[in-house]
């Protein structure tokens, strides 16, 4: 098979040329980005090697090649952070090797399952905060920004639960300055900003402002007051792991960056599939309904309970079902440190290798009827039969996500909560446009009106 090349131009001003989301502009600026890439994918038979000028890519999208990459020669494959940095700094998120497993591991603790149920009130916390505003935007009428809605809720609930503090910054400006970033360094060519609807160019000065509330942001939430001055929280874990003698590169930089993976990493991608989720559900009433009616049998009229919440598996598959449908990282990108063969290809020392989760997810190879949405494909006994690898949300291997269990409590409540008080009515063209980004975000948001029930 011939490789492809794809041919790009090199523009001037913002964003990184070298960063592989620029070198992908082509392929993903596109009405429907992710039908493109499955045409290719098929054409190809699932291994896709992209030539540039100076450096080669492969897309990968079966779940053997997931295996390969993130399992069984997982060491071969070190991470790809480019345009990042300023976002994750030199957080775990970004690094590889010995001193990976060795910021990681103070850390693992506080995602353990048995930490959950102290996490449990300040979640529910954060979720009665958003419906107390989601009450005021039901009496005005105004249309709102899920994702802004969602994200500012996931960042209330990882500063409440995890660093045991209130929020002490505006979530809404510090999510647009982070959006405004993250759009810009990673797709030169989309760098026109959307301001009151006139789309005005973005400058480096923009950006350059935009990075430094966010860097402002872990120290503001160490200085605010503790809420219940708990003992084990991972901001503790932190503090406790910068203290240690003997661990001199966790120094007080990492603890900052630390805050800002979780204040970014364990945020956007929570908000997304929550957002997704409401969207879905506003296109299927009649899972709206049984979630509704699952709550009730579950909780009868009263908020849920620690110990109710793993009953409420309706929901659950309904999150699962999303983050199917829609993963909030579809593309996970690895640069290979030696030579290897994937399906009979070469892959070169220096390649950037691009698992396509979203292709795995929506095959008909391993889904049934792949685009419909069936949460009830989640239930227990047909997730037996489903195929290794193909479902990738929170990737798989010693990189996997540290906090997909704690996100799926986080939205399962969530949704409870906000469903039984509220209809998220979604106003916006359906199908909703993709901008696929190194996240797979709604293009310009997903506006909805929120009808308060009672
Ligand atoms: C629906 C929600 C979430 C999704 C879909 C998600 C997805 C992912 C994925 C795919 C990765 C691996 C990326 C790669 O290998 O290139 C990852 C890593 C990570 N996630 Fe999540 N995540 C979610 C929620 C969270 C939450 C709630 C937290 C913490 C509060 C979190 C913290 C992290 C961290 C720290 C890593 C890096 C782990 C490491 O490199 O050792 N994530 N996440």
């Amino acid at each position: 098979m011939a490789d492809m090349t794809v041919a790009y131009s090199p523009s001037h001003g913002l964003g990184e040329e070298q960063s592989i989301w620029f070198k992908l502009t082509p392929l993903l600026n596109q009405e429907n980005p992710m039908q493109v890439l499955m045409a290719l994918s098929d054409k190809y038979g699932g291994v896709i090697p992209i030539n540039l000028k100076n450096q080669r890519i492969v897309l990968l999208s079966e779940p053997a090649h997931a295996e390969r990459v993130l399992v069984s020669n997982a060491d071969n494959y070190t991470k790809y952070f480019d345009g990042l940095r300023p976002i994750f700094g030199k957080s775990m998120i970004t690094i590889d090797g010995a001193l990976w497993q060795k910021i990681r591991t103070p850390q693992q603790a506080a995602f353990h399952p048995n930490m959950f149920e102290e996490y449990f009130p300040y979640l529910m916390s954060a979720i009665d905060s958003k419906m107390a505003r989601w009450a005021e935007i039901a009496e005005t009428g105004e249309t709102v920004e899920m994702v802004e809605e969602t994200w500012t809720l996931a960042a209330e609930m990882v500063c409440k639960a995890l660093f045991d503090r209130e929020m002490p910054f505006n979530p809404h400006f510090v999510f647009q300055q982070v959006k405004i970033y993250t759009d810009v360094m990673n797709h030169k060519s989309i760098r026109l900003k959307n301001q009151r609807g006139e789309l005005v160019e973005m400058t480096a000065e923009d950006t350059a402002k935009a990075m430094e509330v966010w860097h402002s942001i872990p120290e503001t939430v160490i200085g605010a007051n503790a809420i219940d001055h708990r003992e084990k929280t991972l901001l503790k874990m932190l503090e406790a792991a910068e203290a240690d003698p003997d661990f001199p590169e966790f120094d007080h930089r990492q603890v900052i960056d630390e805050m800002k993976q979780y204040l970014w990493a364990g945020t956007e991608s929570t908000a997304l599939t929550l957002a997704w989720s409401l969207y879905l559900l506003s296109q299927h009433p009649e899972a709206m309904e049984r979630i509704r009616a699952e709550a009730h049998a579950v909780c009868g009229d009263a908020d849920p309970e620690w110990n109710q919440v793993q009953q409420l598996s309706y929901t659950r598959m309904v999150i699962q079902e999303t983050m199917r449908l829609f993963p909030p990282v579809w593309a996970l990108i690895r640069i290979a440190a030696g030579d290897d063969h994937i399906q009979g290809h070469k892959v070169k020392a220096g390649d950037k290798v691009v698992i396509l989760s979203y292709i795995a997810h929506h095959s008909p190879k391993y889904w049934d009827d792949p685009e419909k949405f069936d949460p009830e494909r989640f239930a227990p006994e047909r997730a037996k039969k489903r195929v290794k690898y193909s479902y990738l949300p929170f990737s798989a291997g010693k990189r996997a996500c540290i906090g997909g269990a704690l996100s799926q409590i986080e939205n399962t409540l969530a949704l409870v909560q906000l469903l039984r008080r509220f209809t998220p009515e979604y106003v916006g063209p359906v199908p909703a446009k993709i901008h696929a980004t190194v996240t797979f975000c709604p293009k310009g948001g997903l506006p909805f009106r929120i009808r308060a029930l009672r």
